[in-house]
This record gives structure tokens, C-alpha cells and sequence, in this order.
């Protein structure tokens, strides 16, 4: 018994030592009584930290309390508020403690090449890092995201189809795992219809709002490929066994309103007035305490992130093969035959 009271005063002075001063500087003002147990504590806290400044000290503090709740402490800020990278296939931008991501091949409907792969890796990388609040993934011009760009498939390189295919798949799982392992509210702003991977990534989505005009759209089986985005795990775990095979296996397109019905989509909004409430909501979400939500977000996502890496690896061992399948093959063909009709 001793021993644990030891120990709990021990954690209480180092609470008390670290917690932040509430004024700058070094400790000033003149002793309270021996009485005044409270402010004689903060005194006492407050002196102890000699010239510690109060960023450095609120530091301390969120360190301290990750370490003792035993996750990781958020990143600190990288970057400032406020700044922006270029990005050939994206638009990156911070403001009002939100870093937003819009996918930005409005021509090809935001078909995410491979250069696109990339930059969102490193735009959500950055992202997860810098000082915003949350993080916006939308699109520009009319569609959300048409998913992969099948051109992807057409560019061989000389290893052959075989070495294409590999590099697809660990492409893709780099890609689905800096979602699992984003450490801080990410929300999607669903403006328009979306295909595919942009679909299925839905589920490691904190929250996610959309146009009432937006479509969800998994076509795999029409295209002889499978399920990716640990999709085949989450969507089940979201909305049933049943709803998620009609779409996942049976290519069922769901309109905004049933893809909220199902739990895929947080919340519709009617197309005239999307954007203006989406970000007014936004903007309030991100005056929140960013450490409460990173922390908070990182609770919920930590009891399923092991499962959620190995789904990842699952889906993409299987696509490598669907993407050398013959049933895929005839299914791209197609659409590039549909294409040359035209
Ligand atoms: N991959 C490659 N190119 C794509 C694309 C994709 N996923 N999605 C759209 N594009 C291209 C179109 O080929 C077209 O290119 P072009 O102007 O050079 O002809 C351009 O984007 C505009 O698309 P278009 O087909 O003209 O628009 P639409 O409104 O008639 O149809 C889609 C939009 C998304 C329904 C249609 O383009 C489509 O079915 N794309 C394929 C979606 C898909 O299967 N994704 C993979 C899922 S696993």
C-alpha cells in the first residue's frame, strides 16, 4: 500500500510540475502561505520550471500525458499554418487549421495515376504532420474521383506485365496504409461521384459528407478485379454482409442518400447549399483542441490497425493476381475499345 502511494504522489508531482504555467516567464510573484495548499502547488509548480516557456511546458505536458495514456503523442507541427506545396496533380492547401487536399484532374474526373499515388502519399504524410487541426480530402470540377486511372495498367514497363503488377500492388499498399495509419481527424468532402478506390477508402474515413448529386460505385467484378481499401473488411463491418456484397461484388452504384442509409456516408447535403455548410461545419470542428482529437482518433483507429494492415496486404496479394488475370485484361481492353468508338 505504501508503495502505490508512492508511486500515485510521485505521478502527482511530476503532473503538477509539468502542467502548463498559466503566465509566461519565470515564476515572479511571492510565496502564498504554507496554507494555501492550491496556489502554494502552482507556486511551487511555476518555479520549478524556472525560464520554461508556456509552448515549451504545454510540449511537456501532452508528452507526459501520451506517455502515461501509452500512444503515440501527435506530431508536432512541421509546418506553419498557412503554407502550401506544389503538387502536379493536387491542390494542397492550410487554412483555419485545415489542411485540404483536392484531387485536381477535373478533365479525367480525378483519375489517380500513379504520379497522383504518390503525391497524396506525401500530401497526407505532410498533412499528418503539420500544425492543422484536420484534414479535407475532396475533388475539383464536377466528380469526386473516377478511382484508378486505367491507363495505369497500359504503361508496361520492361520487367513485363508481372513487374507492373507488383509495383502496382505495393504501390497501393503504401497508399491504403498511410490512411490506417493517419494520426489525425480525416474527413471527406464527397463533391461529386465517386469510383472505385476512392470508394472503398471511404471506410478509414473519420467522417464523411457529400452532395446529395454524388454516386458510391465499386465496379471490381465488371473489371474481373477485387476489392482493395480494406473494403473488404470494413464495408461488411459498416453496413452487413449482404449490402456490402451487392456492392462489392455485384457493382451495385448507391445514391448519397443510401450510402448514408447504409453508414458509409456520415451525413447528405443538398447540392445548393454542400459546400458553404459542409465548410462552415468544418471550420467550427477545427478550433477543437488539435492534441484532444489526434489522441482521441488515434484510440479508436489503435484496437483495429494491426487487422487493418493485414486486410491490406490480404486484398493487395489478391489484385496483384486479378491484375494478371485474363478476366482483367479483356475487362480494360473494353473500356479502351468503348473509348476508341467514340
Ligand atoms: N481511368 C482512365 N481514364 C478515365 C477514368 C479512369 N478511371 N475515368 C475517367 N477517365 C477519362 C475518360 O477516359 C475521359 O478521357 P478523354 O477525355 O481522354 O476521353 C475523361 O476522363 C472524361 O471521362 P468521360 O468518360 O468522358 O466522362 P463520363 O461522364 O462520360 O463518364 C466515368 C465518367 C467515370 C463514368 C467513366 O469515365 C468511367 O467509367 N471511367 C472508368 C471508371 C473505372 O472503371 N474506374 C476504376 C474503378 S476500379
Amino acid at each position: 500500500l505504501q508503495k502505490r502511494k508512492e508511486k500515485k504522489e510521485k505521478r502527482k508531482s511530476r503532473f503538477l510540475k509539468l502542467k502548463p504555467p498559466a503566465t509566461q516567464g519565470p515564476c515572479n510573484t511571492s510565496k502564498p502561505s504554507m496554507l494555501d495548499f492550491v496556489n502554494k502547488a502552482k507556486w511551487d509548480a511555476w518555479k520549478s520550471l524556472g525560464s520554461v516557456s508556456q509552448e515549451e511546458a504545454r510540449q511537456q505536458y501532452v508528452d507526459l500525458i501520451s506517455s502515461l495514456v501509452g500512444t503515440e503523442a501527435p506530431a508536432v507541427a512541421a509546418q506553419p499554418t498557412g503554407s502550401t506545396k506544389g503538387f502536379q496533380t493536387l491542390l494542397v492547401s492550410t487554412e483555419d487549421n485545415i489542411t485540404t487536399i483536392r484531387l485536381n484532374r477535373p478533365e479525367k474526373k480525378n483519375a489517380i495515376t500513379v504520379e497522383m499515388y504518390n503525391e497524396l502519399i506525401e500530401a497526407l504524410d505532410l498533412a499528418g504532420k503539420d500544425d492543422s487541426v484536420i484534414t479535407v480530402i475532396t475533388g475539383s470540377g464536377d466528380y469526386y474521383c473516377s478511382g484508378n486511372d486505367l491507363n495505369n495498367f497500359t504503361k508496361i514497363p520492361e520487367g513485363g506485365v508481372e513487374k507492373l503488377a507488383k509495383e502496382s500492388g505495393e504501390l497501393l499498399r503504401r497508399y491504403v496504409k498511410v490512411y490506417i495509419d493517419f494520426p489525425k481527424p480525416l474527413i471527406g468532402v464527397i463533391n461529386g461521384p465517386a469510383v472505385g478506390v476512392s470508394v472503398t477508402l471511404l471506410g478509414l474515413f473519420d467522417v464523411v459528407y457529400a452532395t446529395e448529386k454524388a454516386t458510391f460505385h465499386t465496379p471490381f467484378s465488371q473489371l474481373g478485379q477485387s476489392p482493395e481499401g480494406c473494403s473488404s473488411y470494413l464495408f461488411p463491418k459498416i453496413m452487413g454482409a449482404a449490402k456490402a456484397s451487392e456492392m462489392l461484388l455485384f457493382n451495385k452504384k448507391l445514391t448519397a442518400a443510401q450510402a448514408c442509409e447504409v453508414g458509409l456516408v456520415t451525413e447528405v447535403f443538398p447540392e445548393s447549399s454542400f459546400q458553404s455548410e459542409v465548410w462552415t461545419r468544418l471550420k467550427a470542428y477545427a478550433k477543437l483542441p488539435r492534441n484532444s482529437l489526434a489522441l482521441s482518433k488515434q484510440l479508436i483507429r489503435v484496437v483495429e490497425k494491426e487487422k487493418l494492415h493485414a486486410v491490406n496486404d490480404a486484398e493487395v496479394e489478391r489484385l496483384v493476381e486479378r491484375w494478371l488475370s485474363d478476366e482483367c485484361m479483356q475487362a480494360i481492353m473494353s473500356f479502351f475499345q468503348a473509348k476508341s468508338k467514340l
